[in-house]
């Protein structure tokens, strides 16, 4: 069947197979490549994308479910070659190694700051709980999040 949705404001119409999750489709056939398969079944947070507002694991949505749906990834974060803060607390708070995690990382912080403009450290812990980092302290994404709060707030 064939779909439309939007990925960072950008109309798109694709062609999905019934069981083919919306992270296949982003990667294979919009080379969409931010979101990442780590698991594949919900438990690493590398494929999240925000999803009508959310972050969700793209690859539990199956792609027919997408149809109109506003789909916003890693790629739509950076405006007119610039980095956006989120990105550059990040890089101030080496708060990424192999980087593997990161976009999903991103998106979950996005989404938490567009909701929540000024979270507590214990905000921040829950929003990025579906989020898992194999080489990164904890501590490090933490005080990235916090950072980008306060860049956020501080150009607003
Ligand atoms: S790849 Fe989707 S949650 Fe791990
Ligand atoms: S930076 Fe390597 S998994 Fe998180």
């Amino acid at each position: 069947m064939v779909i439309k949705f939007t990925i960072n404001g950008d109309e798109m119409e694709v062609d999905v197979k019934p069981n083919e999750t919306l992270l296949d489709v982003l990667r294979n056939k919009l080379f969409v490549t931010g979101p990442k398969e780590g698991c594949g079944n919900g438990e690493c947070g590398a494929c999240t994308v925000i999803y009508n507002g959310k972050p969700m694991n793209s690859c539990l949505i199956l792609a027919p479910e997408a149809d109109g749906a506003e789909i916003f990834t890693v790629e739509g974060l950076t405006k007119d070659g610039k980095l956006h803060p989120i990105q550059e607390a990040f890089i101030e708070e080496n708060a990424f190694q192999c980087g593997f995690c990161t976009p999903g990382f991103l998106m979950s912080a996005k989404a938490l700051l567009e909701r929540n403009p000024n979270p507590s450290k214990e905000e921040i812990v829950e929003a990025l709980s579906g989020n898992l980092c194999r080489c990164t302290g904890y501590d490090t994404i933490i005080k990235a999040v916090k950072k980008a709060a306060e860049k956020m707030g501080a150009r607003s």
